[in-house]
């Protein structure tokens, strides 16, 4: 088969490695890719909003499936545009993928579809928002509806934090029309898991739970980026409670969809927090995370092309997922002042180094070839993930391997996993 995986990140570098390894593979292109990707297959200087483009790529590629890795692009209606062409895509079109585009969305459908969440309301005016914060406690949790890089939240303390949130949303217009609604909702507390679903439209196969981290500083602290380390399995979601847990925020929602003749072909992730109550979602993304989506390529025994395949056909039911018994956990090494403006040129050097143990591998991110050197070109620069007997196993393996890589201004988080160690 003939494969075009869309983005350039991490993930798209984890997506890259485990189709490459897949015996029905012919030929892999990834748009644009990275420097990591580029020893995978083939890059195509493509970018992963240019719907046109990447239309006429897949063509001009005889490409036989679309492996969409970010969100942008489905919010945009590749998925859309593609089956127009026949071409065969794994993610949602332009109306279901608003789950992630729409926060106002998701939470209508949410409320539809019975699935646990926080109670909102939605705002456009800013003085009827201001008025609903009168009414409400504190904490409440403050949300720009569109899309806006994982920063378009905001956990306000108090009254006045939570008007400057609504001041720079409703009013600044600091994430642009991404800001011109917004959702007011209650705070919840609890442990947080990232739980995916490779899902066929009607039926899904589970990828084991996850945690991300968030925050730039250790101890979740800072600024939020879009992610510094994830660890897999994560114990606050074991896999007992698999089924259980997709039955109350996978299964209702994709049922929701097909009654409305939609149909989700494609990664449904949860964001999910355990609260005294039980699980609710704070959010749903449409893609595989990144970074949790390099822990669960290191952990997928199964032909990841074989699985997508029968999610496009419909027959998630016919294929089996199997997964290793172990655990993994992906370090992220990011560029000097991410998440705010970050330097870029650095040459990196260790990666041999580290991945001489064999339960090493690390994946690119913002890297790219320049006169035969590899150097930093993003924020998040690389992403170390190891396998483990178990997640204290994985964790040392993976600073292990850490300690090998180099770059001007390396930064990274040194308690990744420790949460699923306590
Ligand atoms: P989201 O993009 O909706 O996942 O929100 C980003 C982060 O904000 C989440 O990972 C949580 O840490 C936090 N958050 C979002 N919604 C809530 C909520 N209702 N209560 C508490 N924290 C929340
Ligand atoms: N790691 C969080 C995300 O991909 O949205």
């Amino acid at each position: 088969m003939r494969i075009l995986i869309v983005g350039s990140g991490g993930r798209e570098h984890a997506l890259a490695w485990k189709i490459k390894q897949s015996p029905r593979l012919e030929r892999l292109f990834i748009a644009p890719g990275n420097g990591g990707t580029a020893m995978e297959g083939e890059n195509v200087a493509v970018e992963s909003d240019d719907i046109p483009g990447l239309v006429k790529l897949a063509r001009e590629k005889n490409v036989d499936l679309v492996i969409v890795g970010p969100e942008l692009p489905l919010v945009l209606g590749l998925a859309d545009a593609l089956e127009k062409e026949k071409v065969l895509c794994f993610g949602p079109g332009a109306y279901p993928a608003q789950l992630e585009g729409s926060k106002a969305f998701a939470k209508s459908l949410m409320n539809e579809a019975e699935v646990p969440t926080a109670r909102y309301r939605v705002f456009e005016d800013f003085s009827q928002a201001v008025a609903q914060l009168r009414s409400g406690g504190f904490p409440v949790v403050i949300k720009a509806d569109g899309l806006a890089a994982g920063k378009g939240v905001v956990v306000a303390q108090d009254f006045e934090e939570a008007r400057e949130a609504l001041d720079d949303m409703l009013v600044k217009q600091v994430f642009g029309k991404a800001g011109d609604r917004v959702v007011i909702e209650e705070a919840l507390s609890g442990e947080e898991a990232s739980f995916l679903a490779l899902c066929d439209g009607r039926q899904f196969l589970l990828l084991p739970s996850s945690q991300d981290h968030k925050r730039i500083g250790e101890n979740d602290t800072g600024p939020n980026t879009g992610g510094m380390g994830a660890y897999s399995p994560a114990p606050v979601l074991p896999a007992a409670k698999y089924q259980e847990t997709a039955d109350m925020v996978i299964r209702p929602m994709l049922q929701h969809l097909e009654q409305t003749d939609q149909t989700f072909k494609g990664v449904l992730y949860a964001g999910l927090l355990f609260t005294a109550d039980g699980p609710k979602v704070l959010e749903y993304n449409v893609r595989f995370g990144d970074p949790e989506c390099q822990p669960l390529m290191m952990l997928m025994d199964s032909d990841l092309l074989n699985v997508i395949m029968a999610c496009v056909y419909g027959r998630a039911d016919q294929q089996e997922l199997r997964v290793k018994n172990e655990a993994s956990v992906c370090v992220v090494l990011s560029a000097k002042g991410y998440p705010r403006k970050y330097e870029k040129g650095h040459e990196i050097t260790g990666i041999e180094e580290a991945e001489e143990d064999s339960r090493v591998k690390v994946f690119h991110a913002g890297t790219t070839y320049k006169d035969g050197r590899l150097v930093t070109s993003g924020g998040r620069v690389l992403g170390v993930t190891a396998l483990g007997i178990d997640l204290q196993d994985a964790i040392k393996r993976c600073y292990q391997a850490v300690d090998r890589i180099h770059f001007e201004g390396m930064y990274y988080r040194r308690d990744i996993g420790q949460k699923g160690l306590r």
